[in-house]
């Protein structure tokens, strides 16, 4: 992937690895980011830091909302090349003890993994018209082995993993590419007060962005480069490791 002349869409780039993925991107020449989050205070702080960012308030799990934003692109930014499904949140409960389950597993699904999949079916067309189309989707350490606290979060990270790879197949033939994060504990407001041994979200950045320049689709990052050897030889030992250890 060339790292110039980009116009990139991240959704959740008002903080966290989406903040840090736009800075990173903003190091390169050319770049515009379409910046998507719920947050509009946020949003309007982060754009006032370069004017290559255009912020854009949207709950993605409201699909009016992000039917809106598929209709602004359209028209305003039909130049869209690249767009990184990085939005997410996490729930830690038990199913014994949750007293609103029901509204917490929708909108974890929603957020995690139906918008990201609806944003990708409805913005490859415009994306495709463009030069070096690429989707980047972020999952997590979590997908291939879970921890206990989350399961609803863990089962959306699996179903974004898989879901990344079977698009991955079908676009190949037509040159456009479906790049991965897997990221380890990264040290963001998702992960305040849970978890240690987290890594920065600039260190994530700066990974992803050497592989995502040499088109490594797949890109663990840090100790989840370990986790998928280990996952080879002992994928049991893995998942006693994340069941509790991987609190992120
Ligand atoms: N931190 C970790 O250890 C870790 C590990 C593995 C994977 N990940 C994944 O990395 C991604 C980023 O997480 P993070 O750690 O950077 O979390 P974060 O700091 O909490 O950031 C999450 C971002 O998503 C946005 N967002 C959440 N719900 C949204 C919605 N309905 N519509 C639009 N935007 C929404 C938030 O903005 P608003 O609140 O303004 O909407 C925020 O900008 C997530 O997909 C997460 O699952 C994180």
């Amino acid at each position: 992937m060339e790292l110039e002349n980009n116009k990139i869409i991240i959704t959740g780039a008002s903080s966290g690895i989406g903040m840090a993925l736009t800075n990173e991107f903003l190091k390169y020449r050319n770049n515009t980011i379409i910046a998507v989050g719920r947050n509009e205070k946020k949003l309007i702080q982060l754009s006032s830091l370069s004017n290559n960012i255009i912020p854009f308030k949207c709950d993605l799990a409201d699909p009016l909302q992000l039917e809106e934003f598929v209709l602004f692109i359209e028209k305003e930014h039909r130049d869209a090349n690249i767009l990184i499904n990085n939005a997410g949140i996490q729930f830690n409960y038990h199913f014994l003890d949750e007293q609103h389950i029901t509204s917490k597993i929708k909108l974890e699904l929603d957020t995690n993994l139906s918008a990201p999949i609806a944003l990708i079916g409805l913005l490859l067309p415009t994306l495709k018209l463009n030069y070096q189309p690429a989707i980047v989707n972020i999952s997590s350490g979590l997908a291939l082995s879970p921890k206990k606290q989350a399961p609803v979060y863990c089962g959306t990270k699996a179903a974004l993993h898989i879901f990344t790879k079977s698009l991955r197949y079908q676009l190949e033939d037509v040159g456009i590419r479906v790049f991965e994060i897997i990221p380890p504990l990264v040290d963001t407001e998702m992960t305040k007060g849970r978890g240690t041994g987290k890594i920065s979200p600039e260190d994530l950045s700066r990974e992803f962005i050497k592989k995502f320049k040499i088109n490594q689709y797949e890109i663990p990052i840090g100790k989840v480069k370990w986790l998928k050897l280990i996952g080879r030889l002992s994928p049991s030992l893995t998942d006693f490791i994340m069941k509790k250890g991987g609190e992120n």
